[in-house]
Order: C-alpha cells, then structure tokens, then sequence
C-alpha cells in the first residue's frame, strides 16, 4: 500500500500523470475546521509547473475539485476528498519509453515490477505532477495546525554548489517561515537567489539539469510526540519525504555532520526559559528518541538532479535486446528543488496532523 500512509490521519494519493485525473482522500481530519480556499490555491500555485521562471513551461491549472468531506468550507470529519484534472499532456514524448528506459527515472523498475503494465505516460504514477495531491493535502492540514500555534516553512538551501544562508535551529521568527511559504522561489537572502538561479538556468541551456537541498523548519510543536525506535518522528518524517519523488537524503538537525562532531560538541545543553525548559544549540533538530523536544523540528531532503534530461544518453531497447542511445523529449524542470519546496512543508505538515491526533495533543482538541 505505498500510495497510502499515515494511521490517525491517513492519506491516499492517486492517479496517473497523463490519465483523466489525479488527487486525494484524506481520512481522520478533525470535523469543524474551516478551510481557507485562497490559502489552498496559493500553495497550489507555489508547486504547479509555468509558475516561476526557473521550472518546466508546461501549464497546468492544477485547481483541485473538491468531492466529499467539506460543507460550507469547512470540514466535515468524513474524509475530503480533492481531484485535479490533467489538462496540458503529450503523451507521444513518453512513447519510445516504453521500450528504452529512461536512465535515472522509474522507467525500468516499474516495467519489472508491474509486468509491463504501468502506465508510462508523463511518469505514470511515479511522476512529480503525483506531488500535487500531496501539496492540496498538505494545504489543508497546515492551515489546522496554525490554528494550534504550529508554523510550517522551508527554503531552497541549496542548488549544486551555490547555497542560501541556513535557518537559525535554536530561533526561527514565524514572520520568516510565514514570508518563505508563500512564495514561489524561497530563499533566507535575496543575494542567493540571484546565485542558485543563474545554476540551474546554466543546467537548462547544456539541456542538463542539478539538484539541491530544501532545509524545513517546524515551530510551534509539542514537546512529546512521537515515539521510539520504528515509531519516532524522524522514521515518520522519512516515510513521507523519501515518497517525494526525487528525494535521495533526509538529515535533522546536524544529521550527517553530527558524526564528525564529539559529545560535547554535538549535545544540546538545557536550560530553563521561565517555566519552559530549552536547549541553548538544537543540534538535535527538535527530535529525541525519536520523541520531540519542543525545540524547532529542522531537517534537511535532498533532491537529485531530474533524470529527463535532453542530452542523450546510454540505455537499452528491452525489446530489441540491445544497447541503445536515447534523447528524452518531452518539457522536463532542470531542477526540481524549487518546487519540492512546497511539497516538503506538505510532507511536514500530514506528519505533524498525524503525530498530534495519535496523543490527542493538538489536532482533535
Ligand atoms: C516537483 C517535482 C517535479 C519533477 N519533475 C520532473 C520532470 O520534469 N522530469 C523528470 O524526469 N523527473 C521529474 N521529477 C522527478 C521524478 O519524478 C523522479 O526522479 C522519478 O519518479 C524517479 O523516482 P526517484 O528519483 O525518487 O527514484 C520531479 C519531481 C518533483 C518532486
């Protein structure tokens, strides 16, 4: 069931890129909580492709019809679900595919794992266009944890070699994490923008592409939830963000680096903040043992180069049985970061519903 997660607040996602529709049922969601459509369509507008200069031309409108679960624009308890029609498709670009796979896409894995039977065309099912649904969901569940004081936000941290100035772990003001998430190109310093921009439009003119890192950060959260060992926060965080198509890493806090670093270095000194206990770094990201410590939840996806890409390439012709070259056609973003941003607050956002409703320490309030 890998298209379906979460136990208190479940999400479904289905479709195929270049079939009649995509979309999503969200199961759990707690009944009376009146949903801000503009909101919805903005973080909508943020992910869909021919929004920002730096992604794919392709048009989509990419608005979500809602079918079930919302009355008087506000929810009903009974699970919402979103579907978003797939309007601009060529499918002939995807044709050749079928036979020689792209090389770093799901092409040949999924022709082995569903028999030849998938559907190939735009991606299928394993496509980007599939993190629409995903944003919708994450769109509404953010609005419900602002309402119990959870703040959602993430920046482009990096894009190849050039990078944006990181979040501060231990203070991220909710003005920053409310400015990143509504724009469509987030960055901490306007001066890196310029940078990471010029890097992946250097990608689009060799019709090659590059990939980057979105840096998250969650404010707001509850010390406590979560669990140990295969329940923690970070397993759940990772399900969800490693289903973001693309994503190839996930650190939190000082992740990989923490291995270099030595126990006083690396651990997180508590002290009391009026009646609040804090740590002075947060080098923890927010997370321990696999429990939150009610400092801000900070962690790191990093995101591959997109695979289609113009320049030709090694593959094989599986009917033919024989080694070929291939040329993707079709219109592909040179680098997926800047709309993943989006896509990853999403991923934090259903997490956070989850953990919240599972101890009764928020969402069901
Ligand atoms: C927002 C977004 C847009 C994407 N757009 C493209 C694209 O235009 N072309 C492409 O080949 N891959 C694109 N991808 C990535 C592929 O869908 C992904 O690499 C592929 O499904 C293989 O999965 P994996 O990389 O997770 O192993 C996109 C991913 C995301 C998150």
């Amino acid at each position: 069931m890998s298209s379906t997660w979460g136990d208190r607040v479940k999400i479904s996602v289905f479709g195929e890129s270049h079939g009649k529709a995509i979309g999503a049922v969200l199961d759990g969601l707690p009944a009376g909580e009146p949903l801000d459509f503009d909101e919805i369509a903005l973080q909508m507008s943020r992910r869909a492709p021919g929004r920002d200069r730096s992604g794919t031309p392709r048009k989509e409108s990419d608005l979500p019809q809602i079918l079930s679960g919302v009355l008087n624009g506000t929810t009903t308890g009974a699970p919402l679900c979103a579907v978003i029609e797939n309007t601009n498709t060529r499918s002939g670009d995807y044709e050749n595919l079928r036979s020689v796979p792209r090389p770093g896409h799901a092409d040949y894995p999924a022709a082995l794992r569903y028999r030849g039977f998938q559907d190939v065309r735009g991606g299928g099912h394993f496509s980007g266009r599939l993190t629409a649904p995903l944003v919708f969901a994450g769109a509404v569940c953010r609005q419900i944890l602002a309402r119990r004081g959870v703040l959602i936000g993430a920046h482009v941290a990096s894009v190849g070699a050039e990078k944006d100035i990181p979040f501060d772990p231990v203070c991220i003001p909710d003005e920053q994490l409310r400015r990143l998430s509504c724009v469509c190109f987030p960055v901490n310093s306007p001066e890196a923008e310029s940078r990471i921009r010029a890097a992946i439009e250097r990608a689009r003119l060799t019709q090659n592409s590059v990939g980057g890192v979105v840096e998250c950060a969650v404010t707001g959260v509850p010390a406590g939830l979560g669990g140990p060992l295969f329940g923690g926060m970070e397993s759940a965080f990772s399900a969800v963000l490693f289903g973001i198509p693309a994503c190839k890493g996930v650190e939190f806090g000082a992740g990989f680096g923490a291995a270099e670093l030595t126990g006083a270095e690396n651990n997180d000194a508590y002290y009391y903040d009026g009646g609040a206990v804090r740590t002075k770094t947060n080098r923890a990201g927010g997370i321990l043992g696999g429990i939150t410590t009610g400092m801000p939840i900070v962690f790191r996806a990093a995101f591959k180069p997109t695979p289609s890409i113009g320049l030709e390439q090694d593959s094989v012709d599986l009917n033919a049985k024989t080694n070929t070259r291939l040329r993707v056609q079709g219109r592909h973003d040179p680098c997926v970061v800047p709309r993943a941003v989006p896509v990853v607050e999403a991923a934090a956002a259903l997490v956070l519903i989850n953990a919240m409703n599972e101890t009764n320490g928020g969402a069901e309030k």
